[in-house]
């Protein structure tokens, strides 16, 4: 991990090493070295006028810092915290700008390198040192930084490893790796107690294949558990579901070629939930947190559930599967119903659920579906603040009519196969597993399960919306 630190020391008294990067108001495109004459190395790096500077932009300008100095060679780089500093981030104060700061470099210096047989270049980036930095908000927006860019790229490892490496008995591996030495609790239910809570819908998806079915529960009782007529309402837990499916073939409704390759990223939900929670623990927030991962492999095998399969969820609905490959909401639908036994403030679940996410909003947000239009707006502005955009789509009664099975209660897809508002379709499906009277929200992140070159970040797992989860949780 690149090694973060601050210093409340001024620039004239920092070691020679540091190549100091001076960000000034010449265009974006101007980036020069200059070496002074006592043998310190400034490299001046445009981002065009200081008034212009946005939430949005901020963070992108602090991942570019990392680009150029990866781009050049450096090896050991200083900033400077009062430059980074800008009108338009004035009203989020020095706690935030800290971490956002942190957690930026740490996201764009992460490159996924656990199959390159070549040795890593040695003289890469290793250091980078903040200076000028004095406030006890500033300096404990630092230790958040470091902890949540840390477990968004841990996240973003175990989202980029191939399914040939990574089962649902992995991914319960990882979930304890990740975890461990917190307080959190860990289970990870094999398919004999998964059977016993009659998760028929999660079995379903994932019994094509020899890799096992597993349902990841994680427990964060910061705030204290209480018991019985005890548990005050801080007390009812946040409820995170994430999506686990570590590879999706499609099952025997097959995906196209160049439409299956990336899919040992759809279980993208279920590895943010669990670096949310282990974030949170980290930090010690006197919050309750649970997080469900139901994690299986959509595979194609003679024991593959077929279309036309008609299969009964935990709660007791018949599902009629109309389509192999529309299995994330089947596995989310279990954990949904088993959520209820917490009695939950909320509950959001996160899901890489369905193409037709990237259809409506493109590459650059996860779509928001929920009933509660103040959970929506908060969850849009926590978005705009951390950095993971979510934007609403809707969830009306009206959609409901288009899952009305002949055969069963309900069907996976819209009976008549319409490929219209699938996204919508998606969430609507979920809304008959989504305890009743609990506020809740899907999250498509299909949008952002892969980065796009405007990141500035390594292809692959962007490790969202773990940011957004975070501050949710802090602000609950
Ligand atoms: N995991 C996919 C959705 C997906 C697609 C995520 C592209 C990320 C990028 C999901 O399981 C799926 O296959 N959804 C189907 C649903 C359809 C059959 C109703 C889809 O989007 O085509
Ligand atoms: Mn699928
Ligand atoms: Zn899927």
């Amino acid at each position: 991990m690149l090694k973060i630190d601050t210093t409340n020391k001024s620039e004239i008294a920092l070691a020679k090493k540091y190549c100091r990067f001076i960000l000034t108001d010449e265009p974006a495109t101007h980036h020069r070295f200059i070496e002074k004459e006592d043998g310190t190395v400034i490299y001046r790096m445009g981002i065009g006028k200081g008034s212009k500077v946005t939430v949005r932009s901020f963070r992108l300008i602090v991942r570019s810092i990392i680009q150029a100095a990866k781009s050049h060679k450096v090896e050991a780089l200083a900033l400077d915290f009062y430059a980074l500093d800008f009108p338009a981030l004035a009203t989020y104060g020095e706690k935030w700008r800290a971490s956002t700061v942190v957690e930026n470099l740490l996201l764009a210096d992460y490159e996924f390198t656990t199959y390159k047989t070549k040795k890593p270049d040695k003289k890469n980036l290793k250091e980078v040192l903040i200076y000028n930095l004095n406030s006890q908000e500033a300096k404990e927006g630092i230790k958040r930084g470091l902890i949540v860019g840390d477990y968004i790229n841990q996240a973003r490892t175990i989202a980029n490893t191939p399914g040939c490496d990574l089962s649902p008995t992995d991914l319960g591996n990882a979930a304890k790796k990740l975890t461990a030495k917190t307080k959190i609790s860990l289970q990870v239910l094999g398919e004999k107690e998964i059977k016993k809570l009659k998760m028929g819908a999660l079995l379903a998806v994932g019994q094509g294949t020899k890799s096992e079915t597993r349902f990841i529960i994680a427990e964060y009782w910061g705030a204290g558990k209480g018991s019985g007529k005890k548990v005050s309402t801080e007390q009812k837990p946040i409820v995170l579901i994430g999506k686990g499916i570590t590879y999706d073939t499609g099952g025997l409704n097959v995906k196209p070629a160049g439409f299956m390759h990336e899919m040992h990223m759809d279980m993208s939900g279920g590895s943010a939930v669990l670096a949310a929670i282990t974030i949170v623990a980290r930090l010690g927030l006197k919050k309750n947190v649970v997080a469900l991962v139901p994690t299986a492999e959509n595979a194609i095998s003679d024991t593959a559930m077929r279309a036309g399969d008609i299969v009964t969820a935990m709660n007791g609905k018949t599902v009629e599967v109309l389509h192999t490959d529309a299995e994330g909401r089947m596995v989310l639908a279990d954990a949904l119903t088993y959520s209820a036994r917490y009695e939950p403030k909320v509950i959001i679940d996160v899901a890489t659920l369905t193409g037709a996410a990237l259809v409506a909003l493109g590459q650059q947000a996860s779509a928001v579906l929920t009933k509660h239009d103040d959970l929506a707006a908060k969850l849009v502005t926590l978005g705009e603040t951390s950095g993971d955009l979510v934007w609403p789509l809707p969830l009306w009664d009206e959609y409901k009519a288009s899952l009305k099975s002949h055969r069963a209660d309900i069907s996976n897809i819209a009976t008549n196969f319409s490929r219209f508002g699938g996204s919508i379709e998606g969430g609507t499906f979920l809304s008959f597993f989504a305890p009743k009277n609990v506020p809740w929200a899907h999250l498509d992140i299909a949008p952002r399960m892969d980065s796009i070159p405007a990141d500035k970040l390594a292809k692959g797992s962007t490790g969202e919306p773990v940011r957004l989860l975070v501050s949710f949780v802090e602000q609950a």
